[in-house]
């Protein structure tokens, strides 16, 4: 279409963008939100009730290998490495896995510490099975098109060892279907992980940020199986 001065007029923009348009398991939905900063779920810190677990707790002690699936900016992942764990932070959008490299240079955390990983957390490289004795998450599941849970709990059965743990800040617990972040219950979460997985605590944490106060869980959950014993 052209205007009467003969200068094109660009189409009419439809309503979303195509990227904007991708599915929530689409890395595109998620890195237009990076673009945007439209990032209400980063807290700029380590999650409270994870610093507060890892820095009280002696059963997950370094140097533990510990996967931190959908990392964003890391900074779970780089609270972790300054803990002292080996950590491998898998996400699939670049601009995630560019902050929390620029994150790690200005933390001065070496990078072998915090290895990156851009990947689908529901299609993980083979070599991850059985690699990790820990998976820490925060708001990763809860991003997960609800219709691929499974996917995510048989990943995290895959690339724990037998004995291994899942602690995961869990969030949003209330009723509805909508999102990201798409809500569950403790009922279903019990019911997804029970197979593979023996629940060791849920508690809702005391000190959650306020906008997630009362709707969060702290789930650890030790992966059925015995572990090998080394010789
Ligand atoms: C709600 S954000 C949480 C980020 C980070 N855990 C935090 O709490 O700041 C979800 C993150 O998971 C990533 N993500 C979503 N689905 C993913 C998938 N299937 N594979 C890898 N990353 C995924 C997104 O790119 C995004 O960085």
């Amino acid at each position: 279409m052209e205007t009467e001065s003969g200068v094109p007029t660009p189409a009419p923009r439809e309503k979303f963008a195509p990227e904007e348009a991708a599915p929530v398991r689409e890395p595109q939905f998620w890195e237009i939100r990076y673009k945007n900063k439209d990032t209400g779920w980063d807290l700029g810190a380590a999650a409270p009730p994870l610093a507060e677990f890892f820095t009280k707790n002696n059963s997950s002690r370094p140097p533990a290998r510990v996967l931190v699936p959908g990392c964003g900016r890391g900074h779970d992942a780089l609270f972790l490495a300054k803990l002292g764990f080996d950590v491998v932070a898998v996400d699939f959008t670049n601009q995630a896995l560019a902050a929390l490299r620029h994150l790690r240079r200005n933390l001065w955390i070496p990078p072998e510490k915090c290895k990156t990983a851009r990947a689908d957390v529901l299609h993980l490289p083979a070599r991850f099975h059985a690699s990790f004795d820990l998976i820490v998450e925060e708001t990763c599941f809860c991003a997960i098109d609800p219709t691929l849970r499974d996917l995510y709990v048989a990943m995290a059965r895959d690339v724990l060892v037998p004995g291994g743990r899942i602690v995961a800040l869990l969030y949003p617990f209330r009723e509805g279907t909508e999102g990201p972040p798409f809500p569950m219950t403790e009922r279903e979460v019990e019911s997804r992980f029970g197979r593979d997985f023996e629940i060791e605590h849920c508690e809702i944490p005391g000190n959650s940020v306020e906008k997630r106060r009362g709707e969060e869980r702290l789930f650890v959950m030790r992966r059925r199986g015995e572990p090998v014993v080394k010789a």
